[in-house]
């Protein structure tokens, strides 16, 4: 089928190049020269691992191509997605929507046979009928559907969370629009991925639901954690012995500094803000919303008890400032409200990050950059482990206790276990398993 792919954002262009790669003709459009360019010279303006070969493959397979004009595209399309970005609304916290329907009515006169536009950017309930109000305003005679069809991508995961999703959600208003998302999907149906087909505003609801609840679950688990401190019990036993339950899952359970990333802080807010307007507020996820709020700023308590009761004139090793591993993303990352916090108390940061600090450095000052983990820790007082990457999980324990002056070793995600710290003269704590001391 021949598609186009409105925005090249992390959502656009991963969903461009999948659905290049099921074997459609996708254009990815993007109204960004500079971004198109990089594109078209082969290189990936985001960090998604294996998003440069599949690009570089389909881009080759000429199925796949990025263009600034969509005009000639969306005119042959069978489908036109809307992926652009749906940012926080500043002041009042609802999803701001303005990208989206400037696309709308840009493409609006360029719809030429039966076209299916279809959301995929996260959007509120009710915007796919706002979506169809302003095309069928401007292009009265066209025939056209508007269809919702969220994505549950994970950054860092989300090429194989595209080609092997749990279930492909659509949410349509006719069965013709039902018939060519069946189509286009049908590659997953190779392997019974199941399709839930709802209306418009359903699907869009359901989007928004998941994220909050995986947000619910996270908080939840930050807060067992906190109480297993005070009680002396482990928090990942306790997040094992649930998650054995199948109704709960054992994932989304591990405890950390407060979720970040570009979905679950907008999608939380821009739910609480529909619900409240509806009169129905979702009390659970506001509650959710603070507690994640407060926890980046009671990580900031925890260092500083670790470090002895003040982080003043200290050097603090930061490892990890994304705000997940695999990914450069820094947006809500807790290093964004923790380490200026440790700075004003008068610590100096040293940080390393194997993909991020770019991005970082624009959200940081007076922060040195290392060059790895043990350059990070040289001549530190303490360290802080803020981000899981795979390569700060075997560090030589040994080698830390003799690079930090302090001793001190604050592991914010519970990456090691306790018998890798016997024998180190590490200080060591962590999240809700008082036990692990070193
Ligand atoms: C999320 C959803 O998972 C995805 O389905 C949706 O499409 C977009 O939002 P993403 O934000 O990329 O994906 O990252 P995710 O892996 O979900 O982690 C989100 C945040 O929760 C991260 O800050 C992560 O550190 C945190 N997290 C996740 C925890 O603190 N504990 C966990 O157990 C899992």
């Amino acid at each position: 089928m021949r598609v186009v792919m409105i925005g090249t954002g992390y959502v656009g262009l991963v969903s461009g190049a999948c659905f290049a790669d099921f074997g459609h003709h996708v254009t990815c459009v993007d109204n960004n020269p500079e971004k198109i360019e990089l594109l078209n010279r082969g290189e990936i303006p985001i960090f998604e691992p294996g998003l440069d070969e599949l690009v570089a493959k389909n881009t080759a397979a000429d199925r796949l191509k990025f263009v600034t004009d969509p005009a000639w595209a969306v005119g042959e399309a069978d489908v036109v997605f809307i992926a652009v970005g749906t940012p926080t609304r500043r002041g009042d916290g609802h999803a701001d929507l303005k990208y989206v329907y400037a696309v709308a009515e840009e493409l609006a006169p360029m719809l030429r046979d039966y076209t299916v536009v279809v959301t995929k950017s996260t959007v509120p309930v009710g915007t796919g009928d706002e979506v169809e109000t302003i095309i069928r305003g401007l292009a009265p005679d066209t025939e056209f559907d508007v269809a919702s069809n969220p994505e549950f991508l994970r950054e860092g995961a989300a090429i194989s969370d595209f080609k092997r999703p749990d279930r492909v959600v659509v949410g349509v208003e006719s069965d013709r629009a039902e018939q060519v998302l069946r189509t286009l999907y049908r590659p997953l149906n190779l392997n019974e991925t199941p399709m839930v087909v709802t209306e418009r505003s359903t699907s869009e609801l359901i989007k928004y639901a998941a994220n909050a609840f995986l947000a619910v679950k996270i908080g939840f688990i930050n807060e067992i954690a906190d109480l297993c401190d005070q009680v002396g019990a482990n928090v990942q036993q306790v997040a094992t012995g649930i998650g054995l339950d199948n109704r709960i899952g054992t994932k989304f359970l591990h405890a950390g500094p407060g979720y970040g990333g570009s979905c679950f802080p907008k999608d939380t807010l821009a739910l609480s803000k529909t619900a409240t307007k509806a009169g129905t507020p979702v009390t659970i996820v506001d509650a959710v919303i603070a507690s994640n709020d407060q926890r980046k700023l009671a990580m900031v308590e925890r260092i500083i008890t670790a470090c002895g009761g003040s982080v003043d004139g200290k050097t603090i090793a930061v490892l990890g400032l994304a705000f997940k591993p695999n990914t450069d993303d820094m947006r809500a990352a807790p290093s964004l409200v923790i380490i200026p916090e440790l700075q004003k108390l008068g610590a100096k940061i040293r940080a390393y990050d194997p993909e991020s600090m770019a991005e970082a450095n624009k959200n940081f000052e007076n922060i040195v950059y290392a060059e790895d983990a043990y350059d990070c820790l040289e001549g530190s007082h303490a360290a802080v482990i803020l981000t899981e990457w795979d390569q700060f999980r075997a560090l030589d324990l040994e080698r830390v206790s003799k690079l930090l002056k302090d001793k001190v070793f604050i592991d914010l995600r519970n990456i090691y276990r306790g018998e890798e710290l016997a024998g180190t003269e590490l200080v060591y704590s962590s999240l809700g398993r008082p036990g692990l001391t070193g």
